[in-house]
């Protein structure tokens, strides 16, 4: 053996039992420390020396608490004991290792530093950590050690200690339990960071998972809520990066506690407390806790809920592969698909929010797929079965994929960062799924409509009594009035300049619009009805009385009307940004709009209209939806206005009958057209063609295409069938686009504009399918009207005679009389 320069051991020798007592800061390399008593290397907080656990003859080499007894927290030869009063503890011959030797010089223990380096001048030298360290005294940096404790970890995590993966070394540092209480060697137990994918912490027993943390998520680990500096009293650090992935945890600054974190003989990590000045340790935490935390508690496909009952149930869309079994609360067998996948187009996925994430067995992890193109991915793989995003932050992203079976699934709701997780089923599944949903939301619908229905009956009846008393006292003649600010017709003659021509912003079905602007400042929207106008007094105390009760982010905003004679106004809000016409059939770039805008502006429509038909009070059906009534705030935020033609639906009517059918051409529903019969559904027509012109830039009415004879619906069921279908997106809009996006708005839209309106989606379903990514869309049937017209009747304009459009005064409304 090579004798280099004198090393040297610093330990700080403190008396503290019996036998022997030297009291040196030096120890030459000759010099051998024998065991006979009680070797004290002591610091602050913690000292190093030799033991004996419980009745234990063997004696180990190790770190204890100096003030705290019986916690040891690390064993140098806990495989290797001494088996009599002897040793020698020493810094080795060549200066790069600590050794441990017995009464016949052999070594029992050594320090396997991974550096072959030898030490020049090196130093022993235990911490206030706990960290008993070989460090080189002339090094520069201070931190730069031969060897230490702290990467050798036995069954007790310190604080400061780092548990996971060096990746730059191989190094990895983990816990493994004692074989039991008077016997340190090495146990059964494993606690350590898996690095295959994602990281995650795992106790393991041989070679069979006790519990798992959950793979780490950006934010936490996707099973386990994390002790914070914000939340707890352990900042804790989590590393991964090419260079390494561990955790650790250290105590607040000026925190009054002392801690640790063990992995003991039966398998369970703790999280010990010791408050200053108590002697008791008091368990933070343990794993694993409940019966969710056990591996694989409820078998595969299975998922754990701890306030369930029982506590293992299938995952939504399986059912147990034993029910026997199952039913006797044997769980092994787990769950199996009741419709099994068969890889045919129209499979999806129900998501299962607040979840620890199945365990990474058979995956793949791609770091740089959104959401949506990890649903793709994972529809176009037969044997994927569920997604999430790996990364949980700034709203999430990559792509985490499993195949096969799922395991070890628990219910882990964490308030701000809940985990989602997408589950693939048949379509047939999810149809049934989705179908159960319904009955239940009926159910409830119903329970809550009774207990509504008694409340209203009992208000309307207060009310009846109310109103008797009252018209008792009050004149007659005042029935119909109006719960709205009445305007002064002077006021409204100088607002709008004396209905200056000059002042019009465009017409209505039933009268010019005048912009106003009251003394006050405000800027109004005067609707005046011409005398000879066909909204009579009927449509107009209709109307006032419907938008009076209607309010909504959507819908224009009724600020008053005036009636005075004849004359009959209605004031509005001023919409500074006219209507939508404007915007999607101007062929001037300038005026044109961002894609993002007319999605927006797509999504507040049908916000606007979800309310009419089914959040208001009423049932409202509009008749008269275009581009023309849309109109469009300073912030591009979409109006829906002109409820000159609007009807109520009362009680469960679902559609009616009319004599008079009115609305505009382009727009019409062909049952209304045809039957004049309308419902919800005719909106929802309005709708498609809306959407699909914002789309196409053009106009469904007037529509010409060299090719054939179709109008704008024809057109875009032609090119969606050719799976051509982004070609109908208006130029303008192929920069901004989302292509995803368009091709669902163009799906929508067909769905709307189908021929019978029984196929077509209700308005709340076209909100659903145009937010979701993620719903399937059924395959839409003919659009309405799906004739060739003659090329005599193109242009429809004509035969009408309304062709005495300006340019803000789009599809003039119309009224003729069916049958
Ligand atoms: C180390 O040195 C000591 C004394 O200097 C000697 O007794 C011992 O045999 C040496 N050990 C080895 C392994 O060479
Ligand atoms: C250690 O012992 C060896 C041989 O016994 C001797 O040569 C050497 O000088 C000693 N070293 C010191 C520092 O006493
Ligand atoms: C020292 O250790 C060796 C190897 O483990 C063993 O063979 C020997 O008996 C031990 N000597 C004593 C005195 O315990
Ligand atoms: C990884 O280590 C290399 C070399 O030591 C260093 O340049 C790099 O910055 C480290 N990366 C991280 C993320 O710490
Ligand atoms: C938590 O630990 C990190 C790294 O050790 C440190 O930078 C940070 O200041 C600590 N935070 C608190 C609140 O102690
Ligand atoms: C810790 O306590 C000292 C003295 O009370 C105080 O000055 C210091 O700001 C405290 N540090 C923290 C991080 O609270
Ligand atoms: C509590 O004990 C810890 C560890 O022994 C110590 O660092 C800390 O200063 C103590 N705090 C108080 C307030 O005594
Ligand atoms: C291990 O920890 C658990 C949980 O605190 C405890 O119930 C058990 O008794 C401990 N086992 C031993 C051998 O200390
Ligand atoms: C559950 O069933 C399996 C066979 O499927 C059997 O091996 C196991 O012993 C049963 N477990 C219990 C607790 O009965
Ligand atoms: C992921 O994205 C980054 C940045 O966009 C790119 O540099 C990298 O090559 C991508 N990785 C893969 C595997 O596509």
């Amino acid at each position: 053996m090579l004798m280099e320069k004198a090393p040297c051991l610093f330990i700080f020798f403190f008396c503290a039992m019996i036998t022997i007592c030297i009291a040196v800061d030096t120890i030459t390399p000759n010099q051998s420390i024998d065991g006979t008593g009680t070797l004290i290397s002591s610091g602050k907080i913690f000292e190093l020396g030799f033991f004996s656990p419980g009745k234990s003859k063997n004696r180990y080499l190790g770190i204890w608490y100096k003030t705290i007894p019986d916690v040891i927290v690390w064993v140098a030869n806990r495989d290797n004991p001494l088996t009599d009063s002897f040793g020698e503890f020493r810094i080795s011959n060549n200066s790069n290792k600590l050794v441990l030797l017995n009464r016949s010089k052999v070594i029992v223990w050594s320090s396997n530093s991974p550096s072959s380096r030898a030490g020049k001048n090196p130093v022993a030298q235990l911490l206030d950590s706990g960290n008993l360290v070989l460090r080189e005294v002339d090094s520069m940096n201070s931190e730069y050690y031969l060897w230490q404790s702290f990467d050798y970890p036995t069954n007790t995590h310190l604080p400061g200690m780092k548990l996971g993966w060096d990746l730059r070394t191989g190094l990895e540092r983990y816990l493994t339990s004692w074989k039991s209480d008077e016997d340190p060697s090495t146990g059964d137990f494993t606690y350590r960071m898996d690095i295959h994918g994602l990281p995650q912490a795992v106790l393991v027993m041989g070679s069979s998972i006790k519990f798992r943390t959950g793979a780490w998520n950006g934010v936490r680990f996707s099973g386990i809520q994390l002790m914070t500096s914000t939340n707890g009293a352990l900042n804790f650090t989590f590393s991964f990066n090419e260079n390494e992935s561990y955790y650790m945890s250290e105590p607040l600054v000026n925190s009054t506690f002392t801690t640790r974190f063990t992995l003991n003989h039966s398998g369970i990590i703790q999280r010990l407390i010791l408050e200053n000045k108590s002697t008791q340790w008091g368990i933070m935490y343990s794993r694993p806790y409940d019966p969710c935390d056990n591996y694989d508690y409820c078998g595969v496909n299975a998922i754990c809920r701890i306030n369930g009952d029982p506590i293992c149930g299938c995952l939504e869309g399986f059912t147990p592969r034993s029910q026997q079994k199952w039913d006797v609360l044997n769980l092994s067998k787990g769950c199996r698909r009741k419709i099994p996948l068969t890889c045919e187009k129209g499979d999806g996925f129900i998501d299962l929010g607040g979840v620890k994430l199945p365990d990474l067995l058979d995956f793949r992890l791609d770091k740089n797929r959104s959401l949506k193109e990890c649903e793709l991915a994972c529809l176009k793989d037969c044997s994927c079965s569920a997604y999430a995003n790996s990364d949980i932050r700034q709203g999430g992203s990559g792509c985490l994929m499993w195949f096969g079976d799922l395991i070890d699934v628990r219910e882990f709701k964490v308030e701000g960062s809940d985990q989602a997780l997408y589950i693939r089923l048949s379509a047939s599944e999810i149809k049934s799924i989705r179908a159960e949903k319904k009955k239940k939301t009926l159910k409830l619908i119903l329970i809550a409509s009774v207990i509504s229905g008694l409340c209203i009956l009992a208000l309307v009846l207060w009310c009846i009594i109310w109103r008797l008393r009252k018209t008792k006292v009050r004149a007659q003649g005042m029935d119909d009035v109006i719960e709205l600010p009445l305007f002064d017709m002077a006021a409204i003659t100088v607002a709008t300049n004396n209905f200056s021509p000059a002042n019009i912003l465009g017409a209505g079905g039933f009268g010019p619009v005048h912009k106003g602007k009251l003394l006050t400042g405000q800027e109004i929207a005067v609707k005046r009805l011409s005398k000879e106008s066909r909204q009579g007094a009927k449509e107009f105390k209709n109307e006032v009385n419907l938008i009076a009760k209607l309010q909504h982010k959507n819908l224009v905003a009724l600020l008053g009307c005036c009636i005075q004679g004849d004359e009959k106004m209605l004031i509005y809000e001023y919409m500074q940004n006219k209507s939508l016409d404007y915007f999607i059939f101007e062929h001037k770039r300038s005026s044109r709009l961002s894609w993002k805008k007319s999605f927006d502006i797509v999504m507040g429509i049908a916000r606007g209209l979800q309310y009419l038909h089914h959040d208001s009070k009423l049932q409202i059906v509009h008749r008269d939806l275009k581009a023309g009534n849309i109109l469009l705030d300073a912030n591009m935020t979409p109006k829906i206005s002109d409820f000159g033609l609007a009807r109520i639906f009362e009680g469960d009517e679902k559609e009616t009958t009319t004599k008079r059918v009115v609305g505009t051409y382009g727009y019409i529903s062909p049952e209304y057209a045809v039957d004049g019969i309308f419902s919800v559904k005719s909106d929802v027509f309005s709708f498609g063609v809306l959407l699909l012109e914002i789309i196409s830039g053009k106009q469904n009415r007037g529509f010409n295409h060299p090719n054939h004879h179709h109008s704008l619906l024809g057109h875009a069921w032609l090119l969606w069938s050719e799976r051509k279908a982004l070609e109908l997106m208006d130029p303008y809009l192929k920069e901004s686009c989302v292509e995803s996006q368009v091709l669902r708005c163009i799906h929508v839209g067909l769905l709307c504009v189908q021929k019978y309106s029984k196929d077509r989606p209700t308005i709340n379903s076209v909100v659903v399918m145009l937010s979701n990514e993620g719903v399937k869309l059924p395959q839409p049937k003919h659009p309405g009207f799906f004739i060739e017209r003659s090329s005599s009747t193109v242009d429809q304009g004509s035969s009408f005679g309304n062709n005495e459009e300006s340019p803000s005064v789009n599809g003039v409304t119309v009224t003729f009389h069916g049958r």
